[in-house]
């Protein structure tokens, strides 16, 4: 397999079977009153103007392509061109860069939609599906993101790629970067991200930076180096990230057989996920792939909450802004993000939608989170939001028994073991600061501790006798 694979045939006519190039695009500010819009081929990540957020508009679509595209997309799952096998170009008709060219890809996305038998009996529904994003090459969804954030980049002639990183977009960066052969700086907060994630970057040899301070801190640092184009900044702030993410809620209607569910669930950390998928559901609409939007639900954890605590004085002034939360806390360390930079897009998703953001307990995230480990599928901490919130909205109402849901489970279960381990042997307590005095204990409802039992055939049995699993463990 070659490192930088050159896609043949991706500009033959739909009506081949093979399927057009990508629509034309350009990209525009998403400020009211800039606007302003620039070249696809422009190395830029903000406004130039403002400072704005950037997004990709699509021109439109001939009708005729449009309606043959889920049987091109189908039938590309057959095909052994790298463009073919990855989950994000095989749709490239909605991506904004050609795939008739150089493409960084390690065959992302084409992730597993799963149904979630006892997540769904813990939050009193019908059914849940999860849509494991963890199934990803470097175990999370930042890689159908970063697939087309370096091919771009590498095509503007970028060397040195950079990016702020709670731990999963700093392992993705690395290895993409690695595939294309050029620089990967990372700036992590440090102490604050978990072993498996470091050791990721690491391996795949990025330069990895540990700074004092925050995730919000890297952040604002990682911006600083990139305003002279020196460094070209991949994180969710760049458009073309979200425009490869966008393809996962395309490849969750193949799997939903383009039934649109009535709740599609994130976790919310810099809010670039929400912005993704909510582009990807809208331009599905626009395009009359699908015939309605699902409603979004974003959660977060209460002590890392700026985007629900958002949505909630918008009830009383609905010009109120996001405030930052100085020294954000949660175990779940991916969202430990207290000032997330896609508020604005985020926002106009839940405005489109009609969608809501709630907060949950760490209590709450590490019990759903040992509830999916049950139904055989697990995910880390952050992930585990999602069904903690789907609980949340259940029992208020807000979701109904017979609903449609599908929980977007955004990183694989070991890339935080030590948080898992903890919790199985009754060893997890709150954040520190969370609460005044001691740091409080999570309590193992769901806790499956090991046991230490003698060497011994009779020892075993005695163990495996004494402890006979209780079926009804939810
Ligand atoms: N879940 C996981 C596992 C994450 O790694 C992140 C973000 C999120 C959820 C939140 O997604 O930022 O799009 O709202 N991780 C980033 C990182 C910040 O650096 O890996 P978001």
């Amino acid at each position: 397999m070659t490192e930088v694979s050159r896609s043949a045939s991706v500009s033959a006519p739909v009506s081949a079977g093979k399927g057009a190039g990508p629509a034309a695009a350009k990209l525009r500010c998403i400020e009211e009153g800039c606007g302003a819009t620039y070249s696809i081929e422009e190395a830029l990540v903000v406004c130039a103007r403002c400072g704005g957020l950037l997004e990709v508009e699509l021109h439109a679509l001939p009708g005729p392509v449009r309606r043959l595209l889920p049987s091109v997309w189908a039938e590309r799952r057959a095909s052994l061109d790298p463009a073919d096998t990855s989950g994000v170009w095989r749709y490239r008709e909605l991506l904004p860069i050609s795939a008739d060219g150089p493409l960084v890809t390690l065959r992302e996305g084409n992730t597993p939609l799963y149904e979630a038998p006892r997540a769904a009996r813990y939050c009193g529904l019908d059914q849940i599906w999860l849509k494991h994003q963890g199934a990803n090459p470097t175990g999370s969804f930042k890689d159908t993101g970063m697939t087309l954030a370096v091919t771009h980049a590498v095509r503007l002639g970028a060397r040195t790629l950079a990016c702020a990183s709670t731990g999963n977009t700093a392992a993705s960066l690395a290895a993409y970067a690695a595939r294309a052969g050029v620089r990967a700086v990372i700036l992590v907060p440090h102490g604050q991200v978990s072993s498996a994630k470091l050791a990721q970057s690491l391996d795949y040899g990025a330069s990895v930076l540990e700074l004092e301070g925050n995730f919000d801190t890297a952040m604002r640092v990682v911006r600083e180096l990139a305003e002279d184009g020196s460094l070209y900044l991949v994180n969710s702030v760049n458009p073309m990230r979200v425009e490869g993410q966008k393809t996962v809620a395309i490849e969750m209607m193949e799997q939903c057989g383009w039934r649109v569910p009535d709740y599609v669930v994130v976790p919310g950390g810099n809010l670039g996920n929400i912005s993704a998928l909510g582009k990807g559901f809208v331009e599905m609409l626009r395009w009359g792939l699908i015939d309605r939007l699902p409603q979004f639900a974003v959660i977060q954890a209460e002590g890392a909450a700026p985007f629900a605590h958002l949505l909630a004085a918008q009830q009383r002034n609905a010009n109120a802004e996001i405030e930052p939360v100085a020294d954000p806390r949660t175990l779940a360390t991916a969202i430990r993000i207290g000032a997330p930079v896609s508020w604005k897009r985020g926002l106009r998703v839940l405005a489109e939608t009609g969608g809501t953001s709630i907060t949950v307990s760490e209590q709450e995230i590490a019990d759903a989170k040992a509830i999916l480990g049950r139904d055989g599928i697990g995910c880390e901490p952050a992930s585990a939001t999602t069904v903690a919130g789907i609980r949340r909205l259940a029992a208020d109402g807000r979701i109904r028994k017979g609903e449609t849901v599908v929980a977007v489970l955004t990183g694989h279960l070991l890339k935080d073991v030590e948080y898992t381990v903890k919790y199985h042997s009754g060893r997890l307590t709150e954040p520190e600061g969370a609460a005044a005095g001691e740091p409080k204990s999570i309590l193992g409802a769901f806790a499956n501790p090991p046991a230490r039992v003698p060497a011994t055939r009779a020892g075993i049995l005695g163990y495996l006798r004494r402890d006979a699993p209780n079926s009804s463990a939810e």
